[in-house]
């Protein structure tokens, strides 16, 4: 396995995969079992395997954990070169970032991608910036990596769409593949985040999951269909003893429509309702209350995917 650091020797590399297919995942590093589970595919799919791991500094807002964030390099390529991986990107901010990464984006300086609209919901209210950050980003990656392949996780099920439709839109001759949730027994989602968290938090943090169930099984199986708010109610009666001991701050939970992500019996989402789009996200972000260092806490998400009409 090949660790290289700069634009230019991965653009060598590329040049020489000429007529070979080659599948690329894009990663911040601290990788887990998640991380894997779409370098395994893409291994299975392809007959190369480029991996990146960049903690892009342009997808975190000032406050937020940039400088907290887990950088674990050496064990995380260990773990590539066992899964069989090619190539690994590990390159500086300054090699991606040619001209900084101006903090004020009145400041004329740079290119940036920006995908309207679906980047603006969910996510995008609290992280203003961080859609930007992430089509600029990988903008940059496919255009350096020139995969026909891409793979990533339905975790971030915001992102996957956000950067669907920016390959759409840009004409990108890369095919994005979306892969399931990796969980935990106890049905957490894996995130380099976790590791913020206590044991005790991290059995608190499981019941995100339980929360959105309770609200598929609600949308999936009630007659007629319930409303967006019934089924958040519902949702958000199962955290109540959490928010109560003040283990848990709900920042959004939302049940809405794939592809323009607007809340489910909106008028948005009836203007776009194709009719041939059945498949409902319920998501959500919640902050968790570290209950071993009460000042930390953490930012989870996740979400649950299912057909409704
Ligand atoms: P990162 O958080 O490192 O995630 C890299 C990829 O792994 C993403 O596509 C994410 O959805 C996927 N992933 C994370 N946890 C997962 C899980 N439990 N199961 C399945 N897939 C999982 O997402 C990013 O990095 C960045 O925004 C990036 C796309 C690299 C741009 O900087």
């Amino acid at each position: 396995m090949r660790v290289v650091h700069g634009v230019s020797e991965l653009q060598e590399w590329r040049r020489s995969q000429l007529g070979r297919s080659v599948g690329f995942v894009p990663t911040m590093g601290a990788l887990h079992a998640g991380h894997a589970s779409l370098v395994k595919r893409s291994i299975a799919e392809n007959s190369a395997t480029a991996v990146s791991i960049f903690v892009n500094p342009s997808q975190f807002a000032p406050g937020e954990d940039l400088d907290e964030y887990p950088r674990t390099l050496e064990a995380d390529c260990a773990l590539l070169e066992s899964l069989g991986v090619d190539l690994v990107f590990a390159p500086k901010t300054s090699e991606m970032y040619p001209q900084g990464i101006p903090l004020d984006t009145r400041e004329q300086r740079g290119a940036f991608v920006t995908v309207l609209g679906v980047s603006e919901m969910l996510e995008g209210r609290t992280r203003p910036n961080f859609f930007r950050g992430v089509a600029t980003v990988v903008t940059k990656l496919l255009n350096i990596v020139g995969p026909d392949v891409a793979y990533f996780g339905q975790k971030d099920v915001q992102q996957f769409i956000v950067l669907q439709t920016m390959v759409r839109e840009l004409f990108t001759p890369t095919v994005l593949v979306m892969m399931p949730i990796v969980r935990d027994a106890s049905g957490l989602a894996l995130s380099s985040r976790n590791r913020y968290l206590s044991p005790e938090s991290l059995e608190i943090a499981a019941s995100l999951h339980r929360g959105l169930l309770v609200g598929a099984d609600l949308l999936t199986s009630k007659t007629p269909r319930p409303h967006h708010d019934e089924i958040t109610a519902a949702i958000r009666a199962l955290w109540q003893p959490f928010v109560d001991s003040g283990d848990f701050e709900v920042d959004y939970v939302s049940v809405a429509r794939w592809g323009s992500l607007a809340e489910l019996d909106s008028e948005e989402a009836h203007k776009q309702d194709t009719g041939d789009n059945t498949r409902v996200v319920i998501s959500c972000a919640v902050y968790v209350r570290d209950r071993s260092l009460a000042a930390t806490r953490v930012r989870l998400i996740d979400n649950v995917i299912v057909s409704a009409t």
